[in-house]
């Protein structure tokens, strides 16, 4: 089956053009004008763009599948332009053993998009990391869902000594206390000691939910450190939290509205845009769980950025696509080019719409941003040369 994408704004890397996208089977085929197809999409009007790439997301399964599972995490991916997502070692069933890492995969093949792992570093798992040898591992650093952070400050230098130096190892590095100034003390502590290190063994690391200007400051003088911001931490601050309450928690915590502002000043330094979606149900969250859903808000939310002038929409969809394939190595993907992987979505930039928390595919069925105006939305995903969501609906 083949189909064309026609008469869309194409964004084809350092531009946006109108042009038409030939599919065939799996592949982009051909970038032209004029072209023919079985079937034909009309693009006019929306903007057309690569599959999205997370690569922060919990989906919870196995262990926890009563918070999101493979399916509905998937769903409020492609709901949210997102083809591709790295899921979070974190798990009630923690994803540190070879085992379990390959149970994952198998689990993941009933969902909606492309589902890749971080594999969890523990204490005394060295043997399993190697056995598994995965694309990329996560390192907590700091207390957080699923109390998996290292205990013995060595296990971290051995685990930047026998992983692969050219594979990003992601760090939690953020910090629980409640006092804002110790938290941010021990927050800069723990980044500046683990570059240190990261140094030592010339090895790549990627720095998880950067939520402070001077954290991206101090990231940004070790070139083999990427980062990502989370829109929370954008569009978010402690001011929310009384209109909130519990639902305002989040590692690491919404800042002070002086912090937030000082994070959009530093955005332009950011790898990725990463929407740590971590769903929690509404009793769950009453009881004092961190952590927002964030797949299907994240991409409005950073486009209400480009509609305010904050940032350059070219600049936005390289972070949220190709730049995350290059740092998580994933090949033939994120790029519109003939040979890679059709994931492509199309993007009403007009289409004017409410966040309904209970309307959300994701389990949680509740958002921080709810009742929030936003612009611009997914209304069809391509994955794989299939079209799985058309008209806002999933087909
Ligand atoms: C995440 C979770 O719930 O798994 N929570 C959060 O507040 N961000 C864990 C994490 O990313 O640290
Ligand atoms: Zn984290
Ligand atoms: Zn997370």
């Amino acid at each position: 089956m083949s189909i064309v994408v026609k008469g869309g704004l194409v964004f084809l890397g350092s531009k946006f053009e109108k042009k038409d996208i030939l599919i065939e089977d799996d592949r982009i085929v051909a970038i032209g004008t004029d072209l023919k197809a079985e079937k034909s999409l009309d693009a006019s009007g929306m903007l057309v763009l690569p599959g999205l790439i997370d690569p922060h997301v919990h989906l919870r399964e196995p262990g926890e599948t009563y918070k999101e599972d493979f399916v509905t995490g998937s769903r409020a991916a492609i709901a949210g332009g997102f083809t591709t997502v790295i899921d979070m070692p974190n798990n009630k069933l923690p994803t540190i053993t070879k085992a379990r890492y390959d149970e994952k995969i198998e689990l993941a093949k009933k969902a909606k998009c492309d589902i890749l792992f971080h594999f969890g570093g523990t204490d005394d798992n060295f043997d399993e990391v190697k056995k598994t040898n995965p694309q990329s591992m996560k390192i907590y650093l700091g207390e957080t869902t699923g109390r998996m952070f290292l205990l013995d400050p060595s296990s971290l230098e051995k685990h930047f000594a026998l992983f692969p130096k050219d594979r990003p190892i992601v760090l939690h590095i953020s910090d629980h206390s409640e006092d804002e100034e110790k938290n941010l003390a021990k927050t800069y502590d723990t980044l500046q000691k683990t570059l240190i290190l990261a140094k030592k063994y010339d090895r790549r690391i990627h720095i998880a939910h950067v939520s402070t200007k001077k954290e991206m400051q101090i990231a940004a003088k070790y070139e083999k450190c990427t980062t990502e911001i989370a829109p929370h931490h954008l569009f978010l601050s402690t001011k929310d939290q009384k209109r909130l309450g519990p639902f305002a928690k989040v590692y690491p915590p919404l800042r002070s509205e002086q912090q937030r502002l000082m994070l959009w000043s530093v955005l332009e330094k950011v790898d990725c845009i990463a929407t740590d979606h971590a769903p929690h149900p509404i009793e769950d969250k009453e009881a004092g769980a961190a952590g927002f859903a964030g797949l299907e808000t994240s991409l409005a939310l950073m486009l209400k950025g480009c509609n305010d002038d904050l940032l350059d929409k070219i600049w936005l969809v390289d972070r949220m696509s190709a730049n995350v394939a290059h740092i998580f190595g994933l090949p033939k993907k994120g790029k519109i080019q003939k040979g890679n992987l059709a994931d492509i979505i199309l993007v009403d930039p007009k289409k004017e719409w409410t966040v309904v928390g209970s309307e959300l595919e994701t389990k949680c069925h509740w958002s921080p941003f709810d009742g929030m105006k936003l612009k611009g939305k997914v209304h069809t995903v391509i994955k794989s040369g299939k079209v799985v969501y058309e008209d806002y609906e999933f087909v």
